[in-house]
């Protein structure tokens, strides 16, 4: 990953490939965000000026490259956009930050150093560049044969460093916002990874074993339920959904424990790591991408793994529920009924709606321990999508104020994300003639059935949300700020803040 420094040096001195300035979208065009004064100084306070002339606007996502002034020992000025330009006396937005400092990094690849200049008005500017940067610099060429002597064949290396100006190395807050940026990003990249894994290689023990090399490196308590433990302790949703396929599921339970912690949090994942709908088989065309279905379970372990490396003073335990939905003469079939670690019993009616089958289980597990509330992340339905799009992650939940938390926090680290009701009607729907409940429910809205659907197996009084991710899971699309195409971490940094924040004591 890019190595992030602090730095008060002057941008002429410094010795780097490109010096990042950010532009805004002025009132009257772009003008240059503070933080790049000596690069306009130097540009005889033209930098707005040429900008302009050169197409620049300061929109959001906009990239400009020039030379730089003479007498700069960098050769290279990138200016990136920042989107309309703060009300007097109202500093950037972090999330415009991370998102520009993204931008450059992507756009610096191959690149050995660049500064950044960008505006930095406190430690929450420093640690949402920083974030910016190790997330826009990411890249995933495991599997492109030129990766092996670590420059892609068909691409460039990621910044190697960068170095941020504006911040204080020597300053306790700024130094911690440097950390934090960096835990929390690196495991946000090793989510995406996973996430970008193919699934041949991935298996539920694929995964499990690498939460165990993690829970040696961070101290963690790792437990990993393989399929005959899973047999025996009746979890029958996690059976049912991984019996079709020859790798075997599995259940892992992830504990970060503080000596001084006064509150639990619960984070359970759904972790499919191919989802091709079981015999109720997905047709060409939707299973392409279901590679990502596990991003849930890999966003919870880079939470806890996370939470481990600040230190966090609040006990998380992860669960991550990992099976692979496969047809086959072992598979469950549409018209079975499985019996539920809780005991409830559940007719499956569509095979490829497995993922509530696999969080019950992981979601009824994680109650037993009776946390102060439980977090689930999951990539659904294909319903949230159509109703919130590609970026936007619904949020259910059991209790109206901890939905709200939940949403303030995802907004807060810079994830969209909307509140989504659990509308009672709904439930009858899934009423069964042969089972407690069956696995589907009224067509409409399909993503609040099967919040509903998981409501069934969260412990009585138990406060619990659930975060529905198939949209922003995985970016189709082009790279834009810093996500990157594929695997994108989302939710990694939401269950990062509410951790903070219980940790904080400013949450429930
Ligand atoms: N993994 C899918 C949901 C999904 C779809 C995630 C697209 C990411 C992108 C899930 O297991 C699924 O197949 N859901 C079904 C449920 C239906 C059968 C009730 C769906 O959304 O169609
Ligand atoms: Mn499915
Ligand atoms: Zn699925």
């Amino acid at each position: 990953m890019t190595a992030l420094t602090l730095s008060t040096a002057a941008a002429p001195g410094l010795r780097a490939d490109a010096i990042v300035v950010g532009v805004a979208k002025g009132a009257k065009g772009p003008v240059v965000a503070p933080g790049a004064e000596a690069v306009d100084k130097a540009y005889d306070g033209r930098l707005a000026g040429v900008l302009e002339t050169l197409g620049a606007s300061g929109a959001e996502g906009e990239l400009t490259k020039l030379p730089a002034p003479a007498g700069f020992k960098a050769p290279l000025v990138v200016a990136v956009g920042l989107g309309a330009e703060p009300e007097k006396d109202a500093g950037y937005d972090a999330e415009a930050l991370r998102r520009a400092a993204g931008v450059a990094a992507r756009a610096l690849a191959g690149s050995k150093k660049a500064a950044f200049a960008l505006p930095v008005d406190g430690p929450g500017a420093v640690g949402a560049i920083g974030e910016g940067v190790l997330l826009g610099a990411y890249t995933f060429d495991t599997y492109k044969d030129g990766a092996k002597d670590a420059k892609a064949k068909n691409g460039k290396a990621p910044l190697a460093e960068a170095s941020l100006l504006g911040g204080k190395p020597r300053d306790a807050a700024h130094k911690a916002a440097v950390a934090r940026a960096v835990a929390v990003s690196e495991e946000l990249n090793r989510s995406r990874d996973l996430i970008n894994m193919p699934p041949n290689d991935l298996t539920p023990q694929a995964f499990a074993a690498v939460t165990q090399t993690a829970a040696k490196e961070h101290g963690l308590k790792v437990q990993v339920l393989d399929e005959k433990a899973l047999v025996k302790g009746g979890y029958g949703g996690i059976m049912g959904v991984g019996g079709g396929s020859a790798a075997t599921p599995r259940l892992v339970k992830l504990s970060y424990t503080h000596p001084k912690a006064g509150k639990h949090l619960a984070f359970v994942g759904k972790g499919i790591t191919y989802d091709s709908g079981g015999i109720s088989l997905k047709p060409a065309g939707h299973n392409e991408t279901m590679k990502c279905d596990m991003s849930g379970a890999a966003a919870v372990f880079a939470a806890v793994v996370a939470a481990a490396r600040l230190g966090l003073e609040v006990n998380v335990t992860g669960w991550l529920a990992l099976a692979e939905n496969m047809p086959s003469g072992t598979a469950v079939r549409p018209g079975d009924v499985l019996r539920m670690y809780s005991g409830k019993t559940v007719e499956v009616l569509n095979t490829d709606a497995e993922g509530r089958l696999v969080l019950a289980d992981a979601l009824w597990a994680a109650s037993l321990e009776k946390p102060d509330a439980i977090v689930d992340v999951a990539t659904l339905t294909g319903a949230m999508m159509l109703a919130l799009g590609s970026r936007t992650f619904g949020v259910m939940a059991n209790d109206e104020a901890f939905r709200s938390a939940v949403h303030e926090a995802a907004e807060e680290v810079g994830e969209p994300a909307w509140p989504m009701p659990l509308p009672e009607h709904l439930r009858k729907g899934m009423d069964s003639t042969v089972a407690d409940l069956a696995n589907m429910g009224e067509r409409m809205g399909g993503g609040l059935v099967a919040g509903l659907f998981l409501r069934e197996f969260v412990g009585e009084g138990i406060t619990w949300a659930h975060l529905d991710i198939a949209g922003p899971a995985f970016n189709e699309g082009g790279p834009f700020g810093y996500t990157p195409k594929g695997g994108t971490g989302s939710a990694v940094r939401t269950l990062v803040r509410l951790a903070e924040l219980t940790a904080a004591g400013d949450l429930g």
